[in-house]
């Protein structure tokens, strides 16, 4: 973060510690910011104040945020290279969600199918910060003038959102926020559910063996591969209708950087049973790193309390230009 002057671009993107990560954390975000490290300036967050609008038991809240923080390190995030700092400790977070919901339409909230399918999911809880949440996505991306947002597909409309708010106040005020472009990978963009691969993988999933998480054994992860619902053709290739087998081949593909005419090829010829073997090998493999960094850094609270101090300083004083100059422009008095 120090060579500012290099002109590097900037990469920011957070993830929500609700839970255990899952593969499809990783393969639609995680692993892309890894690999952004060196040729970008990467700012990355614990998006903890987007995790409440779902009611959280505090204990465990508090566990989910430590134990998503070395996850996520763990992942190979360096914080020497990058800035990873919890959006809790910085103020600017909340300050500049409030001024964009007032730049954000009822109507424009109102399209977001992430709010639909969450007010479906928790109706007894669809508060308005359920609702407001994409404004304050905005606000973390739109703090640090971000040039590209890695996300995978499902953060999608979010951040088309987010480049309309932009925009407006840009309309408004002048060049006061950068306009984001999205970065979505082509493969892993959207893993699915290995139990309902119409469905997207979420660590919510009632069924166990549906999500993969970064936490898993080898022996379950196995399992759970293994236990993917496939289809009766018993052909390894990708076809509309072939969800189950199309899923695995995109997580395979984004492991091993194979093409799927490449998979189909070596697995002409051979059953489902091999290949489902071979992805479960091929995650047992990327994953394994993981789970030993993990050990380190979750014993070493101390450590990660550093890293995240020393980035939520770097991050405050950043993001803090951004906002003087919105709310210069709106007018408030210094
Ligand atoms: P979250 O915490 O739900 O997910 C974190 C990242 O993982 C991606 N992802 C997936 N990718 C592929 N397949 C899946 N099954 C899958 N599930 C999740 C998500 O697309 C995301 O990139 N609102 C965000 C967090 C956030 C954020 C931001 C992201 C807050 N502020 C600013 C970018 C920029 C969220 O809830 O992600």
């Amino acid at each position: 973060m120090e060579q500012q002057t290099e002109k590097k671009k900037i990469v920011f993107s957070a993830i929500q510690p609700s839970g255990t990560i899952t593969l499809g954390n990783y393969l639609g975000a995680v692993k892309n910011w890894v690999a952004m490290q060196d040729e970008f300036n990467c700012i990355y967050a614990l998006a903890d104040l987007h995790t409440i609008t779902v009611r959280q038991e505090p204990a465990q809240f508090r566990k989910n945020i430590i134990d998503a923080y070395a996850s996520i390190l763990a992942c190979g995030i360096d914080a020497e290279k990058s800035l990873f700092f919890m959006q809790s400790h910085v103020t600017t977070h909340a300050q500049l969600a409030w001024l964009l919901n007032c730049y954000t339409q009822f109507g424009e909230l109102s399209r977001m199918t992430q709010f639909k399918d969450k007010s479906a999911k928790h109706a007894d809880n669809v508060n308005a910060g359920l609702f407001t949440y994409p404004a304050l996505m905005a606000a973390d991306i739109l703090l640090y003038q971000a040039d590209m947002v890695p996300v995978g597909a499902d953060q999608k409309q979010h951040l088309e959102l987010t480049r309309n708010i932009a925009e407006r106040f840009n309309g408004l005020y002048g060049n006061v926020f950068k306009v984001p472009e999205p970065y979505i990978p082509k493969n892993g963009a959207r893993v699915m559910s290995l139990q309902d691969p119409t469905k997207k993988m979420s660590k919510s999933d009632e069924n166990v063996n549906a999500c993969v998480t970064l936490m898993d054994s080898p022996e379950t992860i196995m399992k759970k591969f293994k236990r993917a619902v496939t289809d009766s053709e018993a052909k390894v290739r990708y076809a509309e209708g072939k969800d189950g087998i199309n899923n695995l081949m995109t997580i395979y593909s984004a492991v091993t950087g194979l093409t799927f005419e490449q998979i189909e090829k070596d697995f002409d010829g051979k059953g489902y049973g091999d290949f489902k073997t071979a992805v479960g090998e091929a995650v047992v493999e990327e994953l394994r790193p993981v789970r030993e960094r993990y050990d380190k850094y979750i014993a070493d609270k101390s450590y990660m309390q550093e890293c995240y101090r020393k980035a939520d300083e770097i991050a405050q004083k950043f993001s803090q230009r951004t906002l003087d100059k919105a709310m210069k422009k709106i007018g408030f008095v210094k």
